[in-house]
């Protein structure tokens, strides 16, 4: 085949998700932090209600989701861009803030993701090591960056960063500051009361964890509405689709379906910790929906061998820094019981 493909991108390994077992495979799946619950049934109801007009183009902006959001998070719609998932949110970015050579900054470890899009958008990544539940480093505050992703509660820990310190980095990075909020449903505190005081702040929000649709790919952007604006110059033309408007929309109405949710993860992974730490593990709080599991000797590929030839996949990184330990999502509780039954039997 002719070499057609730009160098750069030849030389890319591209982002390695987590095992997607096919749904025919029952395991129990505690490998990419989706939730255990289904979603709101009224999402279901929506989407077949939206799916009667697919031969129409969805609302460019995807303006009912918008307006739902902005409802619910107390901001003007303008100030909220809606993305096929807060990964497209993340690459538009660094696509609209860091493209011709510019540079991002994040704390590591971190979401293994945000160097993939440095290398796919050409952005100079900056990487700087940072402790568990550690204020920021100066050496990131003084980066300079382009863009700042700080994730917050962060993957793999699920410790957060305390707000005052977001703040800090809006007011010291000459660039945008984003806040990834994956996963702040689940305990964590939220930066969306720091963007009236900080115009290069933006804050990430995702449909894929506390909402339970992952399936549906939707992510929300807040920011000032001229940044906002900006942003969204560089995205697909339609790039949410009629039935993830609708779905989103519903999810959002149906809040109290969330929170009942998040509120029974959350009780798991405590108890799950508590047991483990019992047993002497040391595990670190937190207020995601996993946890970080050091695997003392055996590593964290021995572990997640083991566990997946139980029917239980965890998430094993191969980096200097984490291969010591796994990424546990937090599952049912007959899930997690399956869990702690083969790692302390
Ligand atoms: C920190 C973080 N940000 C963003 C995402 C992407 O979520 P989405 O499914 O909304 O693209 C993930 C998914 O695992 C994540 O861990």
């Amino acid at each position: 085949m002719k070499n057609v493909v730009a160098p750069r991108i030849a030389a890319l390994h591209g982002y390695v998700p987590g095992e997607q077992p096919s749904d025919a495979e029952r395991v129990i799946k505690l490998n990419t932090n989706e939730n255990p619950y289904p979603p709101s049934p009224r999402v279901a109801t929506a989407v077949a209600d939206a799916a009667s007009r697919l031969a129409l183009y969805p609302a460019p902006l995807a303006d009912p989701l918008r307006e739902a959001a902005a409802a619910r998070y107390g901001v003007d719609p303008e100030q909220v861009l809606v993305g096929n998932g807060s990964d497209e949110l993340l690459a538009i970015c660094l696509r609209a803030c860091a493209c011709d050579g510019g540079s991002v900054a994040y704390p590591v470890p971190t979401y293994s993701l945000y160097a993939t899009l440095a290398s796919i958008e050409g952005a100079r990544a900056i990487e700087v090591p940072m402790e568990p539940g550690a204020d920021l480093p100066e050496a990131l505050l003084m980066s300079g960056a382009d863009v700042i992703f700080l994730c917050s509660p962060n993957s793999p820990y699920g410790t957060p960063i305390r707000l005052n310190e977001i703040a800090r980095a809006a007011e010291r990075a000459p660039g945008l500051v984003v806040a990834d909020e994956a996963y702040v449903d689940f305990g964590g505190e939220s930066a969306l009361e720091l963007l009236v005081d900080h115009p290069n702040l933006l804050v990430l929000r995702s449909f894929s964890k506390s909402f339970s649709l992952a399936g549906l790919r939707l992510g929300l952007a807040f920011a000032s509405a001229a940044l906002i604006a900006e942003l969204a110059k560089v995205k697909d033309s339609y790039n949410v689709s009629r039935l993830a408007i609708a779905g989103g929309v519903a999810a959002l109405n149906d809040y109290e379906w969330m929170t009942g949710s998040v509120q029974k993860v959350a009780r798991t992974r405590d108890r799950v910790i508590e047991t483990l730490r019992a047993r002497g593990y040391r595990i670190e709080d937190s207020r995601a929906n996993f946890f970080w599991l050091d695997c003392g000797d055996d590593g964290g590929d021995v572990v997640s061998r083991r566990l997946r030839d139980r029917g239980i996949l965890v998430r094993f990184f191969d980096t200097p820094v984490l291969r010591s330990g796994v990424r546990v999502t937090v599952g049912t509780d007959e899930d997690m019981d399956a869990f702690l039954g083969a790692m302390l039997d």
